[in-house]
C-alpha cells in the first residue's frame, strides 16, 4: 500500500479528483489531499477529509498542522505526488521553482516521482507559455496525463478537460508499479466483438462490450507491460496507456493480430484473445450496395472466419512463447468445451465462463470463471472482470516463471 498526495488545483475539474481519491483507494492506497486555495473555492476541504480520512493540506503556515512541517514531512512520506486538475498557474509554479503555497514547496520538498493532469482551457493548453512549462517539467521527469478533448466548463469545445478519473487511477497505480512483475513484457490483448458486414448499413455482430479484455489491459499495465490492444468496435472507452488499434471484422482482427506476433523477433510474449471474433462471415463478403426487401426468402450465405489463436497456436509450434490464453464464452458446459478448444487451439489455458449464469454475461462488471489448463483447473467464483484478469495474470506469471519459458522469453524480446 503506497501514500500518494493529491495536489488539487482550482479548476473546475476539482470534483473529479474526488473520484479519483476513491479509485486510489480501491486499489489499496491512501491518500492525503494537499489543496490550494483556489481549489477550496471549488470543493470544500472538508469532503476530502471525508473521504480520505486524513487531515487535508491547506495552509503550509496555519497553526497546529506544523509540529512536523507539513510540506517536509509529508515530502519524505509520500510514495509519488499526483497533481489533478493541474491549472496552468500550478504548472508555471513547478517549472519555474517558484514555492509559494504548500502544494509547490512540496513539488520542490519532495523526491516522490510526480504526475500531472493538467486540465485548463483550449487556448490556454495551447499557449507557447504553457507547452514550453510542460516540456520543461517532462525533461525534468515529470509525468503528464493527457488532458482529454471535449465541451469545457467554459463553453468552449476542444482539448482541455481533466482526463478521466479512471484514467488518472491507472497511470498513477502503473507510475506506482515502476518495478512492475510484467515490466518488459509485451501483452497482446484482443477484446470487444467483431462485426462482419453484409451490405453498407448491416452488419452481422455479436453482444460483446469489450469489458473483459479492457479489464486485462489494466491489469497488465499495472503490472508494468507494454500492452497491444486490438479491439472490435465498442462503446466502453479503452484504457489509458495502451497501444489501441482499432479494427472492425475478424479478417481485420487476424492480419493486426498475426501482423504483430507471428514474426521473427516478435517482441510480444503474451497473447490473451478475449475478443468474441464472429466464427462466420458473408460469403461474398459485403454488398457494394444495400440490399432491398422485396418480400423473399432472404438467405445469406456464410464462411468460416479464420481462425486466429488456433493459427497462434500452430505458429508457435513446439515453443512455449508467446504465452497464448483463449477464451470460451458459452451456454453449458464450459468446461468441457474449454477442455476441448485448449486442445484445438493449442494454448496454454482457456478462460470458461458460462454466458447464461446471472452475473457471467458480456455487458455486466462481473464473471464467473473456470480457469482450464492442461494439468489444473482453478475456479474463480462471481468476481469483477479486473479480480478475475488479476487470477489469469497470476496464472500467466506461472507460465512465464516455468525455466524453460523464462530463458526462451528472454530472447524474444
Ligand atoms: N477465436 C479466434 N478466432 C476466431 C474465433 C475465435 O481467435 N475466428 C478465439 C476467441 O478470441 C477465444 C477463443 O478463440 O479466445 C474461443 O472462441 P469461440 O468462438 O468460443 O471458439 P470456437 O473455436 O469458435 O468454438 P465454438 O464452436 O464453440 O464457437
Amino acid at each position: 500500500m503506497a501514500l500518494i498526495g493529491l495536489g488539487v488545483t482550482g479548476g473546475i475539474g476539482a470534483y473529479k479528483a474526488v473520484e479519483i481519491v476513491r479509485g486510489l483507494q480501491q486499489q489499496g492506497h491512501d491518500v492525503v489531499a494537499i489543496m490550494t486555495a483556489n481549489a477550496a473555492r471549488f470543493v470544500g476541504p472538508l469532503t476530502f477529509e471525508a473521504i480520505t480520512g486524513q487531515q487535508v493540506v491547506t495552509d503550509q503556515f496555519a497553526s497546529g498542522t506544523n509540529t512536523g512541517i507539513a510540506h517536509i514531512s509529508l515530502a519524505t512520506d509520500l510514495d509519488v505526488l499526483l497533481v489533478a486538475p493541474a491549472t496552468a498557474n500550478i504548472l508555471g509554479k513547478f517549472a519555474n521553482g517558484i514555492a509559494d503555497d504548500v502544494l509547490s514547496s512540496l513539488y520542490l520538498a519532495t523526491s516522490a516521482p510526480v504526475m500531472v493532469a493538467p486540465a485548463m482551457n483550449t487556448q490556454m493548453l495551447a499557449h507557447d507559455a504553457v507547452r514550453e512549462n510542460i516540456a520543461r517539467l517532462e525533461k525534468r521527469g515529470v509525468h503528464f496525463i493527457d488532458p482529454g478533448e471535449g465541451y469545457l466548463a467554459c463553453g468552449w469545445g476542444g482539448k482541455g478537460r481533466l482526463a478521466e478519473p479512471d484514467d488518472v487511477v491507472l497511470a498513477t497505480v502503473q507510475l506506482l508499479n515502476g518495478g512492475g512483475s510484467l515490466l518488459g513484457r509485451c501483452v497482446l490483448v484482443t477484446a470487444g466483438p467483431t462485426l462482419e458486414d453484409f451490405d453498407p448499413v448491416r452488419f452481422l455482430g455479436n453482444r460483446s462490450t469489450g469489458r473483459m479484455g479492457y479489464a486485462i489491459v489494466e491489469e497488465a499495465l499495472v503490472r508494468g507491460a507494454r500492452v497491444v490492444l486490438v479491439t472490435g468496435p465498442t462503446a466502453v472507452k479503452p484504457p489509458h496507456g495502451a497501444e489501441v488499434i482499432q479494427v472492425r471484422s475478424a479478417k481485420e482482427m487476424h492480419d493486426a493480430v498475426t501482423s504483430r506476433v507471428c514474426r521473427d523477433k516478435s517482441p510480444v510474449d503474451i497473447v490473451v484473445m478475449a475478443a468474441a471474433v464472429a466464427d462466420y462471415t458473408p460469403a461474398d463478403g459485403p454488398q457494394t450496395s444495400k440490399i432491398y426487401r422485396d418480400g423473399e426468402e432472404l438467405v445469406l450465405k456464410l464462411l468460416p472466419t479464420v481462425d486466429i489463436l488456433a493459427e497462434l497456436g500452430v505458429w508457435r509450434g513446439g515453443r512455449t512463447v508467446p504465452i497464448l490464453v483463449g477464451f470460451a464464452a458459452e451456454t453449458g458446459d464450459a468446461v468441457g468445451r474449454a477442455r476441448e478448444k485448449l486442445r484445438r487451439k493449442a494454448v496454454d489455458f482457456v478462460v470458461a465462463n458460462d454466458v447464461s449464469l446471472p452475473g457471467a454475461g458480456f455487458a455486466g462488471d462481473t464473471n464467473i470463471a473456470t480457469l482450464v489448463s492442461r494439468n489444473e483447473m482453478k475456479e474463480v467464483p462471481l468476481s469483477s472482470k479486473r479480480a478475475l484478469a488479476r487470477v489469469i495474470f497470476d496464472q500467466i506469471e506461472r507460465c512465464l516463471g516455468s525455466p524453460s519459458t523464462a530463458k526462451e522469453a528472454g530472447t524474444s524480446t
